[in-house]
C-alpha cells in the first residue's frame, strides 16, 4: 500500500497512539483500507482493536497520530465524519427496553430519515436477519445472537459507505455467523468498505481482502491472507508407513527440513518441509525407491491460526492484567466523547 497511484483510503490511521492510564492501549498504528475492500484487524484479547475502531468511529481520542475515514480527519470534524460510517459495536448499544423495530426506526430517525423510509428499511433488515417474528418484542428480552444481528442490522440502517464491525460475529452459532458473513459479502458487492475486527482467523480468512495482525497495540504482520500463510511458508508432512522400515528415515532425509521425527511404533514419520509442489509424489518415489510400503502421506500447509499462534507467541488471552477492577470489558471514559449517538 501507498505507492501514491492508488485511490485514496476510505479508513486510515497514521501512528495511532492511545492510554488509558498507565496502559498502553496503542502504542502507534497504521493502516489503511481501500474503498471498496474490507480489511480484517486480528489480534488477542486487549491488543488495542477495539481501540482503534473507537478512535475512528469518534468515540475516543488519540493521545498522538492521525485518523481519517472518508478522508475526513475523525479529531477535527467528528461530527462531519459520523455522516460517513456505520458501526456496530462490541458491547451493544442498543436500549434494552425498545423493540428490534424501535431501535432500528430510531437510529433511522437520528438520522434524518423521514418516518416511512425508516419504517421499510427497518423491516428490510429485520427480515435479512432473520429477526420479524421478534421484531415488536423489547430487545431486552433478545438472545445474545439475536442482540448481534439486531446490532448489525442498526449499522446499516442509513447503508453507509464505511463500516466498522467490531467483532460482529462472536456468540453467534453457525447459521447466525453465516448470515452475518453473506450480508458482509452483499455490502462488499455494493462497493462498501469495512473494517471488521475478529477472534475467528476462519473469520478473516473467509472475507477479508487484507488483514492486520495486531498484539500489544502494534502491527506485528500485515498481508493478504495468502501472504500471511506463505509468510510462515514451511509445511508439515506426516508419512504413515504399512511396516516400520530402517531405511524410511534415510530415504525421505533429503526432501524435508530439518529432522524426521518417527512415532514409537516407527510406523509414522512426520517432518516439517517446504510445501512445494509434487512433494508428496517426490516422497512416495523416493520411498518406494528404498522398498518401503506407505499406507498414506499428508501434506499440511500452515492454517491462518498456525500464523497467529506463530506471531502472538500463542497468547490466545491476555493475562488479565490490563483489565478494569471487576474483570469487565472496559466502558468509556471521561476523555471519550458521547457514545450514543454515533451511528450515522
Ligand atoms: N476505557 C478503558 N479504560 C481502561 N483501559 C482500557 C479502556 N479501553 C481499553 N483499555 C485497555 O486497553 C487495552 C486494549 O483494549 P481493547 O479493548 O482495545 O482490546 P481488544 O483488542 O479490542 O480486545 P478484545 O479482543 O478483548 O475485544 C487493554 O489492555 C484494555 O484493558
Ligand atoms: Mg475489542
Amino acid at each position: 500500500m501507498g505507492n501514491g497511484t492508488e485511490t485514496r483510503p476510505m479508513i486510515e490511521a497514521e501512528g495511532l497512539v492511545k492510554h488509558y492510564g498507565q496502559t498502553r492501549a496503542l502504542a502507534g498504528i497504521d493502516f489503511a483500507v481501500p474503498a471498496g475492500t474490507i480489511l480484517g484487524l486480528l489480534g488477542p484479547n486487549g491488543a488495542g482493536k477495539s481501540t482503534a475502531v473507537r478512535i475512528l468511529t469518534t468515540l475516543a481520542l488519540p493521545d498522538a497520530g492521525r485518523a481519517t475515514v472518508a478522508g475526513i480527519d475523525v479529531v477535527k470534524h467528528p461530527g462531519e465524519v459520523r455522516r460517513y460510517f456505520g458501526l456496530a459495536a462490541q458491547d451493544a448499544t442498543l436500549d434494552p427496553l425498545l423493540t428490534g423495530r424501535q431501535n432500528l426506526m430510531i437510529v433511522g430517525e437520528l438520522s434524518g430519515m423521514r418516518r416511512a423510509v425508516s419504517r421499510t428499511r427497518a423491516a428490510e433488515l429485520l427480515t435479512q436477519f432473520d429477526l420479524l417474528d421478534a421484531a415488536d418484542r423489547v430487545s431486552k428480552g433478545y438472545s445474545g445472537g439475536m442482540r448481534r444481528r439486531l446490532d448489525l442490522a442498526a449499522s446499516l440502517m442509513t447503508r453507509p459507505p464505511v463500516l466498522f464491525l467490531d467483532e460482529p460475529t462472536t456468540g453467534l452459532d453457525p447459521t447466525g455467523r453465516q448470515m452475518v458473513w453473506d450480508a458482509i459479502r452483499e455490502l462488499l458487492r455494493d462497493g462498501v468498505t469495512i473494517l471488521l475486527t475478529t477472534q475467528y482467523l476462519e473469520e478473516a480468512d473467509a472475507l477479508a481482502n487484507r488483514i492486520v495482525v495486531v498484539d500489544h497495540g502494534t502491527v506485528i504482520a500485515e498481508g493478504t491472507p495468502h501472504e500471511l500463510k506463505e509468510a510462515s511458508r514451511s509445511a508439515h508432512v506426516e508419512v504413515t508407513l504399512a511396516a516400520p522400515h530402517a531405511d524410511a528415515e534415510g530415504a525421505i532425509a533429503p526432501l524435508v527440513v530439518g529432522r524426521v521425527h518417527a512415532s514409537d511404533d516407527g510406523r509414522r514419520l512426520s517432518a516439517g518441509v517446504d510445501a512445494t509442489s509434487g512433494l508428496a509424489t517426490a516422497l512416495v518415489r523416493q520411498l518406494d525407491a528404498a522398498g518401503v510400503l506407505v499406507d498414506n502421506i499428508e501434506v499440511r500447509r500452515p492454517s491462518l491460526d498456525d500464523v497467529f499462534l506463530a506471531l502472538t507467541g500463542g497468547r490466545i488471552a491476555d493475562d488479565g492484567a490490563d483489565r478494569d477492577d471487576d474483570g469487565s470489558r472496559p466502558r468509556g471514559r471521561a476523555d471519550d466523547h458521547e457514545v450514543r449517538e454515533v451511528r450515522s
